[in-house]
């Protein structure tokens, strides 16, 4: 469920009326509603109640300060992948014992940056990294925190790219192996073992694939509990969302009116096939979802510039493009989009492109949607997860503004980038 929906003939992200904020603000233009973040945090954390539990959101679905600060509010922990990520939590004012990192790579700097403001825990990605997080406490006189990631071997049926708990795949350490990893890690005097880790992959839209996991894994965590008292399992995020029929996924009917198979995969679901197995190994489970508090919390609004009529097909080129969401481009992904306006005479069959010169540069291809005009805005929908932050500067495009709904509130929680800032760096290095 989320806030977005037309009042008045105009498409609304809570009671903020899309036109009008992004005639004054510009597009491209990211918005995103603090009360959709606060209703999926709040889904989440009711539907696991019986379950000793913490929600880590991961940050790098959605970095933004005002959107950490959201979910910080809520009493949100934080999965997090690189100090970067670490310092913008500081920064949000939220706790680093709530912090859990990630990542097969992460440098000395960001282990001893880590250490040093005290994180919940290191989710360790292999046997070398375990090695070197208990030299850099030794140098510190410290004892680090760690977990594990184990790769389970599961299929989680979901992009390629995306897809993460395969031993094809470089992250954790192999099944196999694991057991052999914790003896290891017991015998080092500057680690301590609190858990044990997994992550199976994102966008994940049937429960199957995480049952699968958590009964392969419970067993093996709860070896882990006798053995060495570690206190948590973290079963990752993964959660997917709904990208098909984005807008209208928002008002409750629609969630009932799917048939059982059709039926998003809903924290209730996911709750009722996983928290039994979980529950009976007494330990503490910690979740890392992304893409699930933030996803349909946003939109990404982009004008129409120029209609273009080839012998093939129709282009309706508009001022948003790859650079400022990615993830046609990269994953095919499917994004809804619907116009900001809500009344058209008639629908065409069009390709909705970029200004970047790339073929790949397009947010959909042979779609029949409204016959938008120039001048005309549209919304991408559920553009809140890996959206802003995977933009870049590609083709010298400054980055999008952001803006967070509150109400009939807006605030501008990143402004838009201009070209001066763009480029201050090389300047001064030019005429330095
Ligand atoms: N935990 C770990 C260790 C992860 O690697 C990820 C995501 C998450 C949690 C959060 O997963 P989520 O709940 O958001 O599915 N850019 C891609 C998604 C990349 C996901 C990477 N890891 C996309 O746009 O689809």
């Amino acid at each position: 469920m989320h806030e977005f929906s037309y009042k008045n003939g105009s498409l609304h992200c809570e009671d903020v009326d899309l036109q009008a904020l992004t005639t004054e603000h510009g597009s491209p233009l990211y918005v995103y509603s603090a009360g959709t973040i606060r209703q999926n945090y709040l889904a989440m954390s009711q539907a696991l109640a019986g379950l000793d539990h913490e929600i880590a959101y991961a940050v790098k679905a959605n970095s933004n300060l005002s959107v950490i600060n959201v979910l910080r509010e809520l009493g949100s922990g934080f999965d997090i992948v690189s100090g970067g990520e670490l310092f913008r939590v500081i920064k949000a004012g939220g706790d680093p014992g709530k912090c859990t990192f990630a990542g097969v790579g992460k440098t000395e700097e960001e282990i001893r940056y880590s250490i040093e403001q005290g994180i919940y825990c290191f989710n360790v990605e292999s046997e070398e990294e375990l090695i070197e997080i208990n030299r850099i406490a030794a140098t510190m006189g410290k004892v680090a925190p760690i977990a594990v990631r184990v790769n389970p071997n599961v299929d989680a049926k979901t992009h390629k790219y995306i897809s993460t708990g395969k031993s094809e795949n470089k992250f954790g350490v192999d099944f196999e192996y694991i057991e052999g990893v914790y003896e290891r890690a017991s015998a080092l005097e500057n680690v301590h073992l609190k858990g044990l880790q997994m992550h199976i992959g994102s966008q994940l839209t049937s429960v199957k694939p995480f049952v699968e996991a958590v009964e392969k894994v419970t067993p093996l965590a709860v070896k882990l509990k006798e053995a060495y008292g570690i206190e948590f399992f973290s079963i990752g995020g993964g959660i997917g969302i709904v990208y098909e029929d984005a807008l209208a996924s928002g008002p409750e009917s629609w969630w009932t009116e799917q048939s059982e198979e059709d039926r998003p995969l809903t924290p209730a679901l996911y709750a009722e096939k996983i928290v039994p197995t979980l529950k009976e190994s007494g330990l503490k489970i910690l979740l890392e979802p992304g893409r699930y508090m933030v996803g349909n919390a946003g939109v990404m609004i982009t004008k129409c510039l120029y209609e273009k009529k080839g012998s093939a097909k129709t282009f309706k080129i508009v001022d948003g493009a790859m650079n400022d969401l990615i993830r046609p481009a990269l994953y095919e992904g499917h994004h809804e989009i619907v116009p900001v306006k809500e009344q058209y005479d008639e629908k065409v069959l069009m390709d909705i492109v970029g200004p970047v010169c790339e073929s790949g540069d397009f947010f959909c291809q042979n779609r029949e949607l409204p016959n938008v005009q120039p001048g005309d805005f549209i919304a991408l929908m559920s553009a809140g997860a890996y959206g802003f932050v995977m933009a870049s500067n590609y083709n010298t495009r400054p980055y999008p503004a952001e803006i967070l709904v509150n109400g009939e509130d807006a605030k501008v929680i990143k402004p838009r980038q201009v070209l001066e800032e763009l480029i201050e760096d090389e300047l001064e290095a030019l005429n330095g």
